[in-house]
């Protein structure tokens, strides 16, 4: 028997065959670094549901991993690391910024910032679709959300970027050096934004000064929330869509049925998360002793539920491991589940809607590189590719 390894580098490339033997033989498995991996749909649902199964634990150990400073400080007042009071505070501020009727007002924009990074590549016949529609596409609209503008976006891009790659267990010591240097220039950002603005608008800028003046959130959550939603926001729509997309990919006759029936991209986008989720695992810390599938976990034991291997549970789904966009929805654990459910899924259901209905309609799209050649970025938490050049037949 071996340890369950998210950083071995065949389980960055393909961690399925990983999960299933997890799924089949030791649903609740000690694994490398001594931290529990829960893959079964129903235990991975009771973990999110638990609020013993707590993340102050994980702020603990990201704050220690990163080191005295400003990095560590925004690292600490992020609402992903917070439990109650202070996690149902922060997300009763920014919750209304994330309803359909505040999005809707993004929608024109997401639909045109697709068809403006589509048409160099239309009259082309060819594009990255990880580099050329969709980091941009999703960072766009995440500046949307805060009411930052969109020109910013390379400099935030990297900012971002940077900062992100010391949230992961496979960071290095020139990420974390980069990642000091990036947040302060980041956070100098957001504080002049927060200075030139008023918070009359409708964006989550302007909520989130409201929610100061009436002492709901403190500055440095403020900064805090921006940079996180900023990372959050757009790696994991950014991951998705080319995860999504590889996977219509590899199958042409359901990227031909997209392409004939659009009525079927909200379906097939499910279909998307559910096979190949951008976020394949979450964390949590223990605060009492719990039993779990006859396992004793004990207090203070780092826990980690994998919703890609949940998605793929054969007592859940039917042909777990068949890409099919016609099978009848069943939600998937791709956003999470209870209290802190994705607070962006409709945002990003938004996105991956426009931009792979957009990418469906291209002429005899198609892969332009070998399958092999494809890479995954080197994370654990998060999956998605490097690269994903694609053909078609351009424009007139
Ligand atoms: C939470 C996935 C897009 C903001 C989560 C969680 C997952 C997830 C799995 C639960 C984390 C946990 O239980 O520890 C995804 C995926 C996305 C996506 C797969 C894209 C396809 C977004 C976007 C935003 C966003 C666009 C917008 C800024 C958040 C926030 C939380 C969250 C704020 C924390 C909620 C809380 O702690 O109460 N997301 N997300 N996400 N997501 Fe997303």
């Amino acid at each position: 028997v071996t340890l369950f390894d998210p950083t071995a580098v065949n389980v960055q490339r393909d961690p399925y065959p990983s999960y299933h033997w997890l799924l089949r033989h030791d649903p609740v498995h000690r694994g490398a670094h001594q931290v529990w991996y829960v893959s079964r749909f129903a235990d991975v649902r009771a973990v999110l549901g638990d609020e013993r199964f707590a993340r102050t634990g994980i702020r603990r150990f990201w704050t220690d991993l990163v080191g005295p400073g400003l990095l560590s400080q925004i690292v600490g007042d992020i609402i992903l690391f917070q439990d109650e009071p202070d996690h149902g505070r922060l997300r009763g501020v920014v919750g209304p910024a994330f309803s359909p009727s505040a999005l809707r007002r993004l929608e024109p924009m997401i639909e045109a910032t697709v068809d403006d990074l589509l048409r160099p590549a239309r009259a082309l016949g060819a594009m990255d679709v990880v580099a050329d529609l969709a980091y941009p596409l999703a960072l766009r609209a995440v500046l949307g959300l805060l009411g930052l503008p969109a020109g910013d976006a390379d400099a935030v891009g990297c900012w971002s970027r940077a900062v992100g790659r010391t949230l992961d267990r496979g960071a290095t010591a020139e990420d974390m050096r980069r990642g000091h240097a990036a947040i302060a220039e980041f956070t100098d950002y957001v504080e002049r934004a927060l200075a030139e603005r008023r918070d009359d608008g409708a964006d989550l800028l302007a909520l989130m000064l409201a929610a100061r003046r009436s002492r709901l959130m403190s500055r440095n959550e403020i900064v805090s929330t921006v940079v996180t939603f900023i990372f959050t926001g757009h790696e994991t729509v950014a991951s998705q869509l080319g995860n999504g997309l590889l996977s219509l990919l590899h199958h042409p006759d359901q990227l031909e049925l997209v392409r004939r029936r659009p009525h079927l991209v909200p379906q097939a986008v499910e279909e998307c998360l559910r096979f190949d989720p951008a976020v394949q695992s979450n964390t949590r810390q223990l605060t009492a002793d719990v039993e779990l599938h006859g396992r004793r976990l004990r207090r203070d034991d780092v826990v980690v539920v994998l919703a890609g291997a949940a998605n793929r549970d054969p007592g859940r789904y039917d042909r777990p491991d068949e890409f099919d966009i016609r099978r009848d929805p069943v939600p998937s654990m791709s956003f999470g589940a209870g209290m802190r459910y994705c607070l962006g899924a409709y945002l990003a259901r938004l996105q991956l809607r426009t931009a792979l209905g957009a990418m469906a309609t291209l002429p005899d799209l198609r892969l332009a590189t070998s399958p092999n050649e494809l890479a995954y970025q080197p994370r654990t938490m998060f999956r998605g590719l490097t690269r994903l050049p694609v053909a078609f037949t351009p424009a007139g």
